[in-house]
């Protein structure tokens, strides 16, 4: 049996809408661009994503070696000790040291404080020619994680 033409035409139809809905959809990966922030002396004020973030998602998050990366250099009292890296200053504490607003910033860009830092800039909007342009506007964490973290680490006081 052969097809007839209007049974190829609507077939090629809908394989054209299957085609558009593709297209429609969100980039499996896509990230949201970061949102403007503003950096007042060491720190940035305002939540990210203009509320306060979780506590618990923010422990988990910092306990996950290949997400957040934040263990494999620091050292605090979350997960495993034998996991945690020694190459940055223990967060013991870290609530007590700096308020949210600067831990904030030392998330979002440790750069901004200590060009030479270790530590990758988790919001900063990527600016060297050298990044590809798929990676340009991605940031390494959500507005949302990094606002998890701020409200984890402000708890830890000694
Ligand atoms: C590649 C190593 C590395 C990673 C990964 C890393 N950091 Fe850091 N971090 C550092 C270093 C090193 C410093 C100290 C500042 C400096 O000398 O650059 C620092 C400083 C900090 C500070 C300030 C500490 C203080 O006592 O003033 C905070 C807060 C912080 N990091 C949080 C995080 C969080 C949260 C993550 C994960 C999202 C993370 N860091 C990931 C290396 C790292």
């Amino acid at each position: 049996m052969t097809a007839s033409p209007a049974d190829t035409s609507s077939s090629l139809a809908s394989v054209l809408a299957a085609g558009l809905a593709i297209f429609a959809a969100p980039p499996l990966y896509a990230q949201e661009a970061p949102l403007a922030y503003a950096v007042a002396g060491d720190a940035i004020e305002r939540p990210l994503a203009g509320q306060a973030g979780d506590a618990a998602r923010g422990a988990a998050l910092m306990g996950d070696r290949h997400k957040s990366l934040c263990v494999l250099c620091h050292s605090g009292p979350f997960g495993p000790v034998q996991l945690q890296g020694t190459l940055a200053p223990d967060l013991t504490g870290i609530g007590d040291r700096l308020s949210p607003g600067q831990i904030r910033l030392r998330i979002v860009d440790m750069k901004a404080l200590q060009p030479e830092s270790l530590m990758p800039a988790y919001y900063r909007i990527a600016d060297a020619p050298r990044v590809a342009a798929a990676w340009r506007e991605k940031p390494l964490l959500t507005a949302g994680e990094i606002e998890d973290l701020v409200a984890y680490l402000s708890t830890l006081k000694e």
